[in-house]
C-alpha cells in the first residue's frame, strides 16, 4: 500500500534546500496561524510532569470536554491520534464490501479501504460544476454500498456540499442501508459552522458517523487528536473493543481545554472571516489562474497556462505550496494553498505575480 504525500513536509523541503525549517513560509498545510492557543500552552509547560503517568485509559477529561462542547452523550465520542487514526478505525471495524469516495479528497481514505480490501468507487466531482457534490449522487447510491465518505468541506477543493443536499444523502443512505462517515475537520472555519454541521442528525440517524479534529483550528497537528461521533453503539463499542491502549499521549488528553477557549475561537473566527474574503480577492485578481471560492482556511486555484512548475518556482521564495497533482480527478495544473495572516497572504501574492509575470 503506498503512502499518500501531504502537504506540511517542510523537514523534506529544508533539507532539500539547505535552509533552517523557520526559513520556509508553510502554505501547504492547512493550520490557523494564530498559533497553538495560549492558555493550553501554559497548561502544557505547567503540566510537564504528567509524562511521568499513563494517559487515563478512557479519556474521561477529553470525552467530556468533548460532549460539553456539542451537548452530545459521551457515549456517543471516540478519540484518536489524529483524525486519521479515527478514519482508520472506523473503517477496519466496519470492514465495508463496497465504499464509494468523491474525487478529489483527501487521500488517507482510499488508503484506510484500500488495508480494508474495499471495492472503492469514485464519483468525479466536475471542475465545470467548481467541484460541487450534487444532488445527482443520489441516483449512484444504492444498496449494493456499504459506506459513502464525504468531506465538508472537501479537501483540496473548499468546497460546501449544500445543507439540503447533504440530508437527502444522509436519508437516502439510511434508505439503502449505507454509512455515512462525514468528515468535517475544517467546519470550524467555514462562515457559519453550526449551520453546516450535521451534528443535529447524529441522534437520530444511527448511520452517521462524523470525524472531527482539533488539529486545524487550534493549531495542533503535532498533538495528534482527532476525535469520531455517532449514536451507532455497537459500532463505537467495536472500534473501541479492537483500539490498541494509549493512542493518545498524556498531553494530547488534556486539549479538550481549547474547546472552551473562547477568546481564541473568536479571535479566529475573525481572521479566518476576514483573511478568505481578502486573499480570495487578490488572488481572483490574477488572470493567469482560475481560483474557485473557498469555504475553508485554504484555497485550490488551476494555473491556466502550464508553463510553470509553480511550486518548484515558489520554493525559490522559499514559499510551499502544495501540488495536487497526485491527487484523483486532478492534475498537476492543480495548486492548493493555505490561507495563512495578513503579512505572508501578502507576500506569496507578490511571490506569485513575479512568478507568473516576470519569470
Ligand atoms: C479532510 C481531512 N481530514 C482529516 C485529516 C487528518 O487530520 P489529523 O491530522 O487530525 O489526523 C486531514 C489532514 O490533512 C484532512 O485534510
Amino acid at each position: 500500500m503506498k503512502k499518500v504525500k501531504h502537504g506540511g513536509n517542510i523537514y523534506e523541503i529544508a533539507e532539500k534546500l539547505g535552509i533552517k525549517m523557520e526559513e520556509i513560509i508553510d502554505f501547504s498545510a492547512n493550520i490557523n496561524p494564530l498559533g497553538v492557543p495560549k492558555r493550553f500552552k501554559e497548561a502544557l509547560i505547567k503540566n510537564i510532569d504528567s509524562i511521568e503517568n499513563y494517559p487515563d485509559p478512557e479519556y474521561h477529561q477529553l470525552i467530556q470536554a468533548i460532549a460539553e462542547k456539542y451537548h452530545i452523550p459521551r457515549e456517543y465520542i471516540t478519540v484518536g491520534n489524529g483524525a486519521t487514526e479515527v478514519i482508520f478505525s472506523m473503517i477496519s471495524s466496519l470492514k465495508p464490501k463496497k465504499s464509494m469516495l468523491i474525487a478529489p479528497t483527501f487521500g488517507e481514505y482510499e488508503r484506510a479501504l484500500v488495508r480494508a480490501g474495499s471495492n472503492i468507487q469514485y464519483y468525479n466531482l466536475k471542475e465545470e460544476n467548481d467541484f460541487a457534490v450534487e444532488q445527482d449522487i443520489l441516483k449512484v447510491i444504492d444498496e449494493s454500498f456499504d459506506l459513502v465518505i464525504l468531506c465538508n468541506p472537501n479537501n483540496p477543493t473548499s468546497q460546501l456540499i449544500e445543507k439540503n443536499i447533504m440530508v437527502k444523502i444522509l436519508k437516502h443512505c439510511r434508505k439503502n442501508n449505507v454509512y455515512l462517515m462525514l468528515d468535517e475537520a475544517f467546519i470550524d472555519f467555514v462562515d457559519e459552522p453550526k449551520k453546516e454541521t450535521m451534528l443535529l442528525y447524529i441522534k437520530e440517524y444511527k448511520n452517521l458517523f462524523i470525524i472531527k479534529a482539533l488539529t486545524k483550528f487550534y493549531a495542533i497537528p503535532g498533538l495528534r487528536i482527532g476525535y469520531g461521533i455517532t449514536s451507532n453503539c455497537r459500532l463505537l463499542k467495536s472500534m473501541n473493543d479492537h483500539k490498541e491502549p494509549w493512542t493518545i499521549n498524556s498531553y494530547a488528553a488534556m486539549a479538550g481545554m481549547v474547546l472552551k477557549d473562547q477568546i481564541y475561537i473568536n479571535k479566529s473566527r475573525e481572521w479566518i472571516i476576514s483573511e478568505r474574503k481578502a486573499f480570495f480577492n487578490e488572488l481572483k485578481k490574477i488572470n493567469k489562474i482560475k481560483v474557485y471560492k473557498p469555504n475553508g482556511n485554504y484555497i485550490l486555484f488551476k494555473l491556466l497556462e502550464h508553463k510553470t512548475d509553480l511550486k518548484e518556482a515558489l520554493l525559490k521564495n522559499k514559499i510551499l505550496i502544495r501540488s495536487c497533482s497526485n491527487y484523483k480527478n486532478l492534475d498537476h495544473s492543480f495548486y492548493r494553498i493555505a490561507i495563512k495572516d495578513k503579512k505572508s497572504n501578502e507576500i506569496f501574492i507578490k511571490a506569485l505575480k513575479e512568478v507568473l509575470y516576470e519569470g
